[in-house]
């Protein structure tokens, strides 16, 4: 694979072929690494990709401020299930079953439409080019900017699953809201993400909604308690409580960040120092010792925050691409190319 890689570019960027033969000796293992996707993977085969992604997720945006919140968490879900692939856009067939009925996505991951019409946009202009999951990346950074956050490099090259991880894959994969710290640093820990990584990216919450059954243990019967988790700020609690009257509407929504739902900020980070954290996941980060010091810097300083999240999404982006002949590049999200 490595040495199949490394061909490949010498083969592409003939006038660097002597300083490549000189160094790739010695830079072999880093090239099997980091040569897998590139910034510039598609500045001949589509130069307009990231314009083109762009100008549909901006007006999505203005239609509807949340989708920028839903865009993120699809690239998040479909990077921790075997890798940003695109599966997690895979409907069901008749005979596999996709990932988006898995319990963390059931009902709860959407934008579909709005990736159905950026792969057109993009099929326009580039056809058969493109993968759905590179699709994602773009999408994520252009709707995190698009709401006052910080841009990255987005690397590209990635190439589409031709199958889904099985339900119970993607179940072992997502971290879940309820557990504790140490159990959701495992999960990013297993996709090669650090504790760093882990206050960073939750940061992702400072847009976004989350329906009720995702906290609602927290408000009545904490730990088994049979009373709400004591930490929770008492007119947070209250609120949180009548949105979420018990025996009510499970799918009710609340922000994840109170104060700023629509604006990448570190508003976030602010509601955690004052118990106003929605998701247990979400406020355990000022408790545990590992991430409370993390979570008090991002607080304190949005460029520190805006950093960290940027350096980070390149990271998740990074986990276990398709690349090379690997995959296919889908010509419809929904569904393999030979379905
Ligand atoms: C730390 C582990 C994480 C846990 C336990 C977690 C859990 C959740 C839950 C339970 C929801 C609400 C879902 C619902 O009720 O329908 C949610 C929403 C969301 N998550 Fe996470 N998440 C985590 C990490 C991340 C990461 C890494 C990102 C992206 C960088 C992210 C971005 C989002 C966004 C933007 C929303 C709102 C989506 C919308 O409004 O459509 N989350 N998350
Ligand atoms: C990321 O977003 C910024 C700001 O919208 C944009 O200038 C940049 O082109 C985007 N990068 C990519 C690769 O899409
Ligand atoms: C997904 O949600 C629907 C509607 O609430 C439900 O009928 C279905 O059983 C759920 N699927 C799984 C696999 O849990
Ligand atoms: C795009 O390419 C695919 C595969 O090569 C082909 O089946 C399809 O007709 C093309 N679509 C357009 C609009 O050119
Ligand atoms: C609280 O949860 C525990 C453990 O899940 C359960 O045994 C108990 O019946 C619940 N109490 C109430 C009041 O719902």
């Amino acid at each position: 694979m490595g040495f199949a890689r490394a061909f490949t570019i010498l083969y592409v960027h003939l006038p660097q072929l002597q300083l490549l033969l000189l160094l790739l000796p010695f830079s072999i293992n880093d090239m099997h690494v980091k040569a897998q996707l590139s910034p510039s993977f598609y500045e001949t085969s589509c130069p307009t990709v990231a314009t083109v992604v762009e100008g549909v997720v901006r007006q999505a945006i203005e239609a509807e401020a949340r989708m920028a919140a839903s865009l993120l968490r699809l690239h998040f879900h479909d990077c921790f299930v075997h890798g940003c692939d695109g599966s997690v856009l895979l409907d069901d067939t008749a005979t596999v079953i996709g990932e988006k009925a898995a319990p963390p996505n059931n009902n709860s991951i959407r934008g579909f439409e709005v990736v159905d019409e950026i792969k057109s946009a993009v099929e326009a202009v580039c056809n058969a080019t493109v993968s759905c999951a590179d699709i994602l990346a773009l999408a994520a950074n252009a709707s995190v900017t698009l709401v006052g956050g910080p841009s990255w490099t987005v690397l590209l090259g990635r190439r589409d699953a031709t199958s889904p991880a099985t339900i119970t894959q993607v179940t072992a994969a997502l971290p879940n809201p309820n557990s504790d710290m140490p159990t959701i640093i495992g999960r990013f820990a297993a996709v090669g993400l650090d504790v760093e990584d882990t206050v960073a990216l939750s940061g992702g919450h400072t847009i976004g909604l989350s329906r009720c059954v995702s906290f609602s243990t927290r408000l009545y019967n904490f730990s088994g308690t049979g009373a709400p988790d004591p930490t929770i700020d008492p007119n947070f609690l209250a609120s949180l409580q009548a949105t979420c009257p018990q025996g009510g509407d499970a799918n009710a929504l609340r922000p994840l960040d109170a104060t700023t739902t629509d604006t990448f900020d570190v508003g976030y980070y602010s509601n955690l120092k004052i118990n106003r954290g929605l998701l247990l996941s979400d406020q355990e980060l000022t408790s545990d010792g590992n991430t409370a010091p993390l979570a008090a810097a991002y607080a304190s300083s949005q460029s520190t925050f805006f950093t960290a999240f940027a350096q980070s999404m390149v990271n998740m982006g990074n986990i276990s691409p398709l690349t090379g002949s690997q995959g296919e590049i889908r010509l419809n999200c929904h569904v393999v190319n030979s379905a």
